[in-house]
């Protein structure tokens, strides 16, 4: 199974996103319903890893937080192959984020070294498909967005399959999160 541990996201912000997405015709947009805030990518894990990690997750000890969606970016650089909308890297998120990284390797997942880069995709491009000017104009009219701050009193592992015409996530657990701190 490839398994991710990710944020969901309101309705109300997946309306505001995806009202940002129009313009750049030569990418994928990424589906309402698919809209998610990456928290650790898995990778291909058998049946008993996978168990251990659900244990792993199920035990994280993390308090809700607020999440603040604000600006915008590429990866890829002078080639983009993503364009996304940030995330703010408050302390409540990256908490988070670390514990469910640990219960990956607990699990004996192999995780990739790569620092967290809290994001939601709009869009992916094939490679080669994306101008890097096109890209940085689409980005300079998002670079001001700012969303309301959205509490999130969960996280949830995902299990996607690549279907043909794109990525099918399906919701395996919900793990809730505690009483935010005041
Ligand atoms: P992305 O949004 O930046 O594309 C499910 O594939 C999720 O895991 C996606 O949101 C994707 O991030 C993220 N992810 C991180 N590393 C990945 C990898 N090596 N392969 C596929 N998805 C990855």
């Amino acid at each position: 199974m490839r398994l991710f541990a990710a944020l969901s996201l309101s309705d109300d912000l997946r309306d505001r996103l995806a009202a940002l997405q129009d313009g750049l015709p030569e990418g994928k947009q990424v589906e309402w319903e698919n809209f998610h805030l990456t928290l650790c990518f898995f990778g291909e894990v058998d049946g008993a890893a996978a168990e251990d990690l659900h244990a792993g997750l199920s035990a994280v000890d993390a308090p809700s937080f607020d999440l603040t969606l604000d600006g915008a970016g590429a990866f890829g650089g002078d080639r983009p192959r993503a364009l996304y909308i940030a995330a703010r890297p408050d302390p409540g998120l990256l908490h988070v984020q670390e514990k469910v990284e640990q219960a990956g390797r607990t699990a004996g997942v192999s995780i990739e070294a790569k620092k967290f880069t809290p994001h939601v995709t709009l869009m992916r491009f094939r490679p080669g498909r994306a101008s890097a000017p096109a890209a940085a104009k689409w980005l300079s009219h998002r670079s001001a967005f700012l969303a309301q701050p959205e509490t999130i009193s969960s996280f949830q592992l995902y299990r996607s399959s690549l279907g043909r015409s794109g990525p099918i996530y399906e919701e395996l657990a919900r793990y809730a999160l505690a009483a935010p701190i005041t």
